[in-house]
């Protein structure tokens, strides 16, 4: 699937950007199917959810969205009267975790063979995939989401996580799209969560700063793909424009190393789904 060039990109720089990587067709079928989770849902149980304010996030619902699939209101989603600001549709951040097991499209979708070859590909001897989220990025209200590696919450040892970010709408400097540190990959992992009797808490690891001066946007097409490293740094400016930019991701871990009793997610109900090649 990936050429010796490409794998030696990811290698050196801890990212890859694969062009047209999901049809038009699945680009509309999973964005319709996104507002219909919002549809169905009568988000009276909603919480919200914040990388600027984790106390916001209501641990429960959260962890509960491990084996589920779950709708979070953007932080600014409401007013100060607790009324949205705008329509439901514009106030959701994310739909989570499971939608890979859960929902025939976005389960038919995950188990693409290509999406497997590239894991392999990349070195990931047993793929599997963990999580699943859509993210919205709302027009105008869609928050920033503060540098981070995805392993902080995907800890494995050896490190194996992997992301997979589809782009389902063009996504801009206007819009908020990824920035990225080339190279940051090759950093030590600054952060790790723990999930311990139901409590979340945020545990420093290094104190190498963020590369907030040494970021690149990644501006990128609708139905390209973006992959990346579990300690690549990464980080999404707020949306104020009036386009959403609506992201599907894909966190995929190495079955074959060891994943940590204290993520906050967990699936013993659903297992593992190891994605496959052939
Ligand atoms: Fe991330």
């Amino acid at each position: 699937m990936l050429s010796e060039e490409q794998k030696q990109q990811f290698e050196e720089m801890g990212y890859l950007l694969l062009a047209d990587m999901v049809t038009e067709r699945e680009r509309l079928a999973l964005i319709e199917r996104a507002y219909q989770f919002i549809e169905e849902d009568d988000l009276s149980q909603a919480g919200q959810f914040s990388t600027t304010d984790r106390s916001r996030i209501d641990n429960r619902y959260f962890l509960g969205s491990a084996e589920t699939i779950r709708c979070f209101f953007e932080e600014e989603a409401f007013d100060e009267g607790g009324e949205l600001r705008q329509a439901r549709s514009q106030s959701i951040n994310k739909i989570g975790h499971a939608l890979h097991d859960l929902d025939p499209l976005y389960r038919q979708f995950a188990r693409r063979r290509e999406f497997g070859a590239v894991a392999r590909d990349l070195g990931i001897s047993q793929p599997s995939l963990y999580q699943t989220m859509v993210i919205f990025k709302q027009p105008r209200i869609g928050g920033e989401v503060t540098w981070h590696q995805d392993a902080t919450f995907f800890y494995t040892e050896p490190t194996s996580v992997v992301t997979y970010w589809f782009a389902l709408e063009d996504a801009t400097l206007e819009n908020g799209c990824l920035w990225l540190e080339p190279g940051g990959h090759k950093g030590p992992l600054r952060e790790r969560y723990f999930c311990e009797q139901g409590l979340l808490r945020m545990e420093p690891l290094s104190d190498l700063p963020w590369p907030t001066e040494n970021g690149q946007a990644m501006p990128v097409k609708a139905g390209s793909l973006l992959v990346f490293h579990g300690h690549l740094p990464h980080y999404s400016a707020p949306n104020r424009s009036d386009r959403s930019r609506i992201a599907l991701t894909f966190h995929v871990v190495d079955a074959a190393s060891e994943y940590a009793e204290e993520n906050w997610l967990q699936r013993p109900g659903l297992g593992h789904f190891v994605m496959s090649s052939d």
